[in-house]
């Protein structure tokens, strides 16, 4: 028999899966161009030409111990190579020891966990949030403390954040852009985050950290501003990938940097390797290290997305839908007509709608709609979209 708590977690079915499930079936009844799949966070675009050219290059090249294992932080010449662009950016003093290559944000934010979390350690996580967030703390023996974000603008509540900073609150996950509304958290509300944040480390005499998930860093549309978090808080890990930003999520690519200024810096870098170590991660894949470490001024279309982004945002608008426009991402976060979110979902699958429940994100009465798919899809959709928001008298 297995553990009785993955049993148990089994048993919570992912929504993301549900519908993609439902998808399938739907593909085979009538056909995959005629079911538009709103559903999965898997980039539609190819990587760019940078990236299958360095890609080619290396396979090519006999770079002399590529294919080994190296330092659990992975190679000296790509964490240089990071560690120079974000003191760029940040002029912080960030070197290569500051840098961890990891597999993926995923990877990234279980190897800060582990190292971070004590048992019992509470780790606050903002609602609407990615879901698999709740089961990386579980795996390092935290628990998750959820404080909902503002309904109206869904940028942070400072308020209830107050309240449920505690004694053992070890961390804080903050993701912007967001998954799934898309929102930017404005530099006024993060310094204001960071104020309490120092306020309740001197009354608890504690560290609480802050770990910063931006695989979607490089999708922002409009020219708003994302502020650089290490130029924010001081204790502060930054989690980032090149799943989205290069479209390479299949390969398991990341890193995490550990601010400069953070307490205990030397002990938290080496706590994040070992944790790299232990969990059988080892060090990040060592070819995709060396070809992003030659596409780091790389990345997707981002104009696409503002497209897609802009066509769909105007259309559940125009439909009736209320929805609050996306900053970043690749997401809308549009509210249900009715309060029962899994209804709604289930009623739109009748067009061959699919979408993900709030509910997946510990949002109920709101759905998402993810638009990193074709352009095709998204258009013809349209017709599917206006008959559902005419069942529900929306239009
Ligand atoms: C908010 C968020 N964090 C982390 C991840 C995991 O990304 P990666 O593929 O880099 O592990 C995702 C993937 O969709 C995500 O949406």
């Amino acid at each position: 028999m297995i553990s009785k708590k993955i049993h148990t977690n089994l048993g919570k079915s992912s929504w993301i899966r549900a519908m993609f499930e439902e998808g399938e079936k739907l593909r085979q009844k009538y056909g995959a161009e005629n079911v538009f799949d709103f559903t999965l966070g898997n980039p539609d675009p190819e990587p760019p030409i940078a990236v299958k050219k360095a890609l080619k290059d290396i396979v090519s090249s006999d770079i002399p111990g590529i294919h080994k294992y190296m330092n659990n932080a992975g190679f000296d010449d790509v964490r240089d190579s990071i560690a120079k662009k974000l003191k760029e950016e940040t002029r912080l003093p960030i070197s290569k020891d500051n840098i961890i290559m990891t597999c993926g944000a995923a990877g990234g934010l279980n190897i800060a966990l582990k190292a971070l979390l004590d048992p019992g350690d509470e780790v606050i996580v903002i609602a609407p949030y990615f879901a698999e967030y709740l089961f990386y703390i579980d795996n390092h023996g935290g628990v998750p403390i959820i404080v909902n974000a503002d309904p109206t603008t869904f940028q942070l509540d400072l308020n209830a954040l107050e309240k449920s900073i505690t004694q053992n609150t070890k961390a804080i996950i903050l993701n912007s852009p967001n998954n799934p509304t898309g929102v930017i958290y404005s530099k006024e509300i993060l310094y204001e985050l960071k104020e309490l944040i120092e306020n309740k480390e001197r009354e608890f005499k504690s560290d609480i950290y802050v770990l910063s998930d931006e695989p979607y860093s490089k999708l922002v549309y409009d020219n708003v501003e994302l502020p650089n978090m290490l130029n924010i808080f001081e204790n502060i890990i930054v989690i980032n990938s090149f799943s989205k930003s290069l479209a390479l999520p299949g390969e398991r690519i990341g890193y995490a940097v550990v601010s400069p200024m953070a307490d205990d810096v030397d002990l938290l870098i080496d706590g994040l390797i070992f944790a790299n170590r232990i969990l059988g991660y080892v060090n990040a894949p060592a070819l995709f290290q060396k070809v992003i470490a030659r596409s780091l001024d790389a990345q997707v279309d981002v104009d696409t997305y503002r497209e897609k982004r802009d066509i769909l945002y105007n259309y559940f608008c125009e439909c009736g839908f209320e929805c609050i426009k996306p900053q970043g991402a690749f997401y809308l976060f549009p509210k249900t007509p009715i309060s029962d979110d899994v209804a709604f979902i289930n009623s739109a699958t009748k067009y061959n709608l699919l979408f993900v429940p709030g509910t997946g994100f510990g949002y109920p009465g709101y759905f998402r709609v993810s638009y990193c798919i074709s352009m095709d899809t998204i258009v013809n959709a349209k017709e599917s979209i206006k008959s559902l928001a005419q069942d529900y008298d929306l239009l």
